[in-house]
């Protein structure tokens, strides 16, 4: 999970997909790299087993890695923290697949940028996700969200067709440490998590 910028969404969108995937039965691993651990807060109040949670630093994801790989996890998230090159270029090197979460306002698409040419440079492939959409409403998409997916295609990185809503859920859940799926597994939001899930899944590199 990429984004040089903060607040468009890694952490929310990390342990949105780790909590989905684990319910799909795949063995989930969080990697927090986060020096602010917001991750790591968040599953410290979690009394359930799975996803799994572990820190690591530049020097060690490498390892971590190849270490959830022995324990037969199928799939490993990494949290990045905004403005850490070096740690993000590393996790981008690492990384079979990168999603890029970002708001759909102008100032964040701006910031992309950076995000995009690391990508690009190490070759990962990777999928921009629009994060903190105004919800559709009864014509479809709203027009910031259209307007976005149509500035977002001169970077010729494919954007995910499912957009995540603002949505209080997003947040309420994570205050006793569970995800949107675990507090109203028939809401709005859990819908919208189950299809990124299931759409991503299938993305190149996954
Ligand atoms: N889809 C969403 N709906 C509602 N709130 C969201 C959503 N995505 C993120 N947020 C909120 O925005 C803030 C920043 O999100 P976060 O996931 O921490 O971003 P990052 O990890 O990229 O810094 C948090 O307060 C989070 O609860
Ligand atoms: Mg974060």
């Amino acid at each position: 999970m990429l984004a040089q910028k903060g607040g468009t969404g890694k952490t929310t969108l990390t342990i949105h997909l780790a909590v989905e995937a684990a319910q799909s039965s795949m063995k989930t691993l969080i990697v927090d790299v986060d020096p602010q651990g917001s991750a790591t807060t968040w599953w410290r109040r979690r009394s359930q087993e799975q996803p799994s949670l572990v820190s690591a630093q530049r020097r060690t994801l490498s390892e971590t890695l190849s270490k959830a790989r022995k324990l037969d996890y199928g799939l490993a998230i990494i949290d990045s923290a905004p403005h850490s090159s070096d740690i993000a270029r590393e996790g981008v090197r690492l990384s079979d697949a990168v999603i890029i979460p970002t708001r759909p306002a102008i100032l964040d698409l701006d910031a992309i940028g950076a995000s995009i040419a690391l990508v690009v440079d190490e070759s990962t492939p990777s999928q921009i996700v629009l994060n903190a959409c105004p919800p559709p409403g009864r014509y479809g998409e709203p027009r910031i969200v259209s307007e976005a997916r149509d500035a977002l295609q001169t970077y010729g990185i494919h954007v995910c067709p499912v957009a995540i809503s603002q949505r209080a859920a997003f947040s309420h859940a994570l205050i006793d440490g569970r995800s949107v799926s675990e507090l109203d597994p028939a809401g709005k939001a859990s819908a919208e998590i189950r299809t990124l899930w299931n759409t991503i899944k299938k993305a190149p590199g996954l």
